[in-house]
């Protein structure tokens, strides 16, 4: 299930990242633009074969009853290129919740496309995981994340409050979530089962 992962939107192939994907990964994490409001300052090679090493081996490790770390590439059905990331794991400051998140390199934005890979992203976790729950959480000066939630349903409910010190990084975070429940209501109505 985490392991062979192939999703495909109208554009791009969703599917397991392997060691060879370093150099491409790299590249993108290397980008102010795309870390401005994530996290991490821009990674090193080294940190994000770190990084792959974790992810990969999170492959085998995660089950849909715990998640610990499951990211996955978004490759141009065209080209085979690596676009980004999608993914849901542990949110942070609350790991009782499954978080989504994806990104990618900059010259793909503004296109459609990430809004394409969260939302095969979400039915996968609804349809596939059968998970009760999935939570984003944005920086409220990510204007083109909010909008990307916003466009594959998850619901605001409210701003981040009252973290521990070592958590405060997402204090004024934009909290998103959306239950099951809601999910197949809003996929009844066929708005959540496109492709962009
Ligand atoms: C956030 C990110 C994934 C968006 O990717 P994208 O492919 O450009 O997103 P989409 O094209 O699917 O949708 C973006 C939407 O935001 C809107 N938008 C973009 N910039 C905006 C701004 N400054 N203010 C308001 N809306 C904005 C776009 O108009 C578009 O909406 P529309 O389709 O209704 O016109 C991309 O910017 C990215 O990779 N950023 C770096 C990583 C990151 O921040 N990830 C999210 C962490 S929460």
């Amino acid at each position: 299930m985490f392991r062979d992962i192939n999703l495909e939107t109208a554009r791009s192939v969703i599917r397991p990242f392997t060691m060879d994907d370093l150099p491409a990964f790299h590249a993108i994490l290397s980008q102010e633009a795309v870390m401005k409001y994530l996290p991490e300052d821009v990674l090193s090679l080294e940190e994000v074969e770190r990084i792959l090493d974790f992810v990969t081996d999170c492959y085998t490790r995660n089950t849909p009853n715990n998640i610990i770390k499951f990211t996955v590439a978004v490759a141009d059905k065209a080209t085979g290129r690596l676009m980004g990331w999608v993914g849901l794991g542990l949110l942070e400051f609350d790991t009782t919740r499954t978080e989504l998140y994806y990104g990618l390199a900059e010259t793909y934005w503004g296109i459609g496309l990430a809004t394409e890979g969260a939302r095969a992203m979400l039915d996968f976790g609804f349809r596939s995981l059968a998970l009760p729950e999935i939570v984003a959480v944005v920086s409220p000066e990510n204007k083109a994340s909010a909008c990307v939630l916003e466009k594959i349903g998850m619901k605001y409910r409210r701003a981040v409050r009252n973290l521990p010190a070592d958590q405060r990084y997402y204090t004024g975070f934009l909290y998103y979530s959306l239950s099951r429940e809601e999910f197949a209501e809003h996929s009844d109505h066929g708005e959540a089962s496109g492709h962009g």
